[in-house]
């Protein structure tokens, strides 16, 4: 079997470019929404890479590094301290990681001394491990973090593990399920353990409950969904499929915060990946021209909202675009198109307060 370190192992093709473009994202909106509350904030990538790849494209170590010190708002969060773990269990990624983070600084100098960038050379398990028992030694609680789990497989990132290092109300999860490889493996002999470990159950449960009919990876994807929102406590909980060149979903991303702002940044930045609000990204599409720009298709959330909100008067506009974006499919930015729609078909009563405009605050609407 290649090394982790094979270059093989290195090329960069467009569904690891879509799940990059996410992370910049969603980092780009997640620091200065920390740094106004935190004094320090943590970036741990428990599968770090080697910083770049063949093509030259940035790994995430880069891209987190980068968008942090290159933000627009960087001089308003500079006070902070901003600790970023790079764990990365091959000696020569590690090495390979550490020369390009070395090249980075220069490339940026003079470099913030609040931006510390640590790389180690070990496993997820045994840092995260270290993480807890110091912190539970000096009883104390981890600073928000942003944990991004990236593995090749599914092996070295137990659910329990995750759980117990996240257990913290600012901390947060993005992390790659690697559906195509559970699906092969999962009722193989001498995989119990570690299927155990990334489901934090028994295979016999992870699969209770599927017949035999229903899509086998939608099955999984939505044990693991359930899993973390069940044993790592994260509320709110999205996963991205990724669907590779044989036109299977080869990974999910998986997404679990505690906070409704981060669901609203995490959306933005899957749809800005998916315009077409599928929540997918195929390769086999990918570079293709498209002919008409993907517009989302608003119709169900029309249908949505008239049904939930059937009878009730007086809504404000912001409640029920915390209510799309927390339990529909869509964004908040797609709610009032809907309304605008929904009004001049005179399906609803918008009721505008003296000198208001469109859908601006104070305003209500009232459904049939
Ligand atoms: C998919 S790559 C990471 C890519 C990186 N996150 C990026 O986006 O640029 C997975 C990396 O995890 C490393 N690795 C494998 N097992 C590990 C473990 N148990 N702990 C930490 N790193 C591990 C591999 O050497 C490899 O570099």
């Amino acid at each position: 079997m290649a090394s982790d370190a094979d270059p093989s192992k290195w090329n960069c093709p467009a569904h690891t470019k879509a799940k990059h473009e996410m992370l910049r994202r969603y980092l780009d909106g997640w620091y200065p929404i920390l740094s106004k509350w935190n004094g320090r904030i943590l970036f741990l990538d428990g599968f770090a890479g080697r910083g770049r790849y063949n093509d030259g494209s940035e790994g995430s170590p880069l891209i987190a590094l980068r968008r942090l010190v290159e933000h627009r708002f960087f001089p308003q969060m500079a006070h902070r301290e901003f600790l970023f773990y790079f764990v990365e269990a091959n000696r020569d990624n590690a090495a390979a990681l550490q020369h390009e983070i070395n090249q980075l600084k220069v490339e940026l100098a003079p470099w913030p001394a609040t931006v510390k960038a640590h790389v180690l050379n070990e496993k997820f398990d045994v840092t995260a491990n270290a993480i807890i028992s110091r912190l539970r030694e000096q009883k104390q609680t981890l600073a928000p973090t942003f944990a991004f789990v990236d593995p090749f497989g599914y092996s070295g990132m137990p659910l329990e593990l995750l759980a117990g290092l996240l257990d913290y109300p600012r901390s947060e999860v993005f992390v790659n399920f690697m559906v195509g490889h559970v699906m092969r493996f999962i009722e193989r002999d001498g995989q119990e353990a570690a299927m155990r470990g990334l489901f934090g159950m028994d295979v016999r449960d992870v699969l209770d409950g599927w017949d035999g009919r229903r899509d086998r990876v939608e099955h999984l994807r939505s044990v693991y969904g359930r899993q973390l929102q069940t044993r790592a406590g994260f509320d709110h909980v999205q996963s991205f499929a990724m669907i590779n060149a044989t036109g299977n979903v080869g990974y999910y991303l998986f997404h679990g915060t505690r906070h409704r702002v981060g669901v609203q940044r995490m959306k933005a930045a899957m749809w800005a990946v998916d315009p077409g609000g599928g929540f997918t990204f195929s390769d086999r599409l990918a570079g293709e021209d498209v002919l008409f720009a993907l517009e989302p298709d608003l119709s169900p959330l029309r249908q949505e909202l008239l049904r939930y909100y059937a009878g009730q008067k007086r809504i404000a506009v912001e409640d029920i675009e915390w209510y799309t974006l927390l339990h529909t499919p869509y964004r908040e930015t797609h709610v009032r198109p809907v309304l605008r729609q929904l009004e001049s078909d005179g399906c609803i009563v918008v009721n505008r307060p003296p000198g208001k405009r469109q859908f601006a605050d104070g305003v209500t609407i009232s459904f049939p």
